[in-house]
């Protein structure tokens, strides 16, 4: 177990939009997780550490998810780092996703990965020489992916803002940041519906957030890998590789990415090798529809289109992925029309979509010895009876903060507070004993992946925060 002990390290602080914060003496009271001892470190300490952990992967203007492993700026990770930051500092959770929608695409793309330009180019793979953004019309100057990432950011954006609202209007937060998000949906809603069904596609399974899901082993399957001698994997410096992704699935990633960059990053279902229609970026999408109408509102806008496209969605996802006799959503290849049939933690997360019509079998399912809601923190990645599950590797069966936080937010939206309560203790008691880590096995809470990740430094800081 970890325990807490008090240092004041000289985080370092050089936050241009410090401004704003609502007192919180940041720099003064920091404390570490750094031993191990018996017993569990106090609550008091564990947020100190969470407000540590941010800090110090804070670089000026956005938060680096892990400082040797991801050491650029993520577009999910930003959204979830806002999530806690908000309690530490408004402003600066403000900023965190302004400067990511600072290097959206014109077409409404907002890239999965900001690079800055200031870490070596060997420092992670693949890299701005790999993706070649600056070299494509319409995309920023500074150096960008190609590709995206779930989008979690509208509702990232509204809770942000709930923090802190009189900071957030004095700085026209929402004013500037509405009309970014609108131009982000409008892409995924018209340029990522490939299939004309009313939902968005994925066309990469890195787009998913669940990179080596055992729910894309079917379509990625098809892909021919990229010999591994012909590029240099970065993560397996800074991770163990039982933990990552093997090299025949990054191999694939490679090829995948190389060929959408060589379109143009053009979208079309024959253009695209890979294209799955996945439950957690369409549920996220219905969601941040949700906090758009209440964002609208907010500034004055209309906030019934918003409305009526959170309903539209809702209806499509649940009619298309919704699997009855699974009692979960289930991906769609957009190739071949039909569902994925493994069972991962994506195809839990519509139930942060308010007004979802099978909540109540989204959580029987979390019950079940699947996915074991009781016992087994964070949220497993994937079904705990499937002869493949891993606990230790990627997105094949460990649990991660962001969605069992996903889920935890679903119960309370659901009227389930006291399974919220008990998912909320669970994730802060597994984080106090294994410490900030990537991911966790499910059952024995062993810590995997990176250490110092900051949306688990954040979304337990929220979780720590939010009455
Ligand atoms: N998650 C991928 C990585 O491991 C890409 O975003 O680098």
């Amino acid at each position: 177990m970890t325990a807490c002990t008090e240092r004041h390290p000289a985080a370092p602080d050089n936050n241009a939009a410090g401004e704003g914060q609502k007192g919180m003496p940041i720099e003064h009271s920091m404390t570490a997780c750094t031993e191990r001892h018996d017993v569990r470190c106090s609550l008091e300490d564990l947020d100190r550490s969470a407000r540590r952990v941010l800090l110090t992967n804070w670089r000026g203007h956005s938060t680096v998810p892990a400082a040797r492993l991801y050491p650029h700026q993520w577009s999910w990770d930003s959204a979830f780092v806002a999530i806690g930051l908000r309690h530490l500092s408004p402003a600066r959770a403000q900023r965190e996703l302004e400067s990511l929608f600072g290097a959206q695409w014109s077409d409404g793309r907002l890239p999965h990965i900001v690079f800055d330009p200031h870490v070596p180019a060997d420092a992670y793979f693949p890299g701005p020489s790999f993706w070649r953004s600056t070299a494509v019309p319409g995309a920023p100057g500074v150096p960008t992916s190609g590709i995206i990432q779930p989008p979690a950011h509208a509702l990232a954006a509204w809770l942000t803002f709930q923090a802190d609202p009189s900071t957030a209007r004095a700085r026209g937060f929402l004013p500037r940041l509405y009309p970014r998000l609108v131009a982000w949906h409008r892409y995924l809603t018209t340029r990522r519906d490939l299939t004309g069904s009313g939902l968005m596609c994925v066309v990469h399974p890195w787009e998913s957030g669940m990179d080596n899901s055992p729910a894309w082993d079917a379509p990625l399957s098809r892909i021919t890998p990229v010999p591994s001698t012909e590029f240099t994997r970065r993560d397996l410096n800074h991770a163990a590789a039982a933990e990552r992704p093997t090299d025949t699935d990054y191999g694939r990633y490679v090829r995948l990415a190389r060929d959408y960059r060589d379109a143009g990053y053009a979208d079309s279902l024959r253009g695209h090798a890979f294209a799955v229609e996945d439950p957690l970026c369409n549920a996220l999408l219905a969601a941040g529809e949700h906090a758009l109408a209440a964002i609208a509102a907010e500034i004055g806008h209309d906030p019934q289109p918003h409305r009526s496209a959170a309903a539209r969605l809702t209806h499509t996802l649940t009619t298309i992925l919704y699997d009855a006799g699974a009692g979960m959503f289930l991906p769609r290849d957009a190739h071949t029309g039909t569902h994925l049939r493994s069972h991962s933690v994506g195809g839990l997360m519509p139930l942060v979509v308010p007004d979802l019509p099978v909540a109540p079998e989204l959580i029987k399912t979390a019950l079940s010895d699947r996915f074991r809601l009781r016992d087994a923190c964070p949220l497993p990645s994937y079904d705990l009876t499937a002869a493949d599950h891993d606990p230790g590797r990627y997105w094949r069966g460990p649990g991660w903060v962001n969605t069992a936080w996903l889920f935890w937010h679903g119960l309370r939206l659901h009227g389930e507070p006291a399974l919220a309560d008990d998912l909320r203790q669970g994730l802060l008691d597994r984080v106090r004993d294994a410490g900030f880590r990537e991911y966790f096995d499910p059952l024995t809470g062993t810590g995997h992946g990176t250490d110092e990740f900051a949306w688990t430094a954040a979304l337990v800081l929220d979780l720590l925060r939010v009455p």
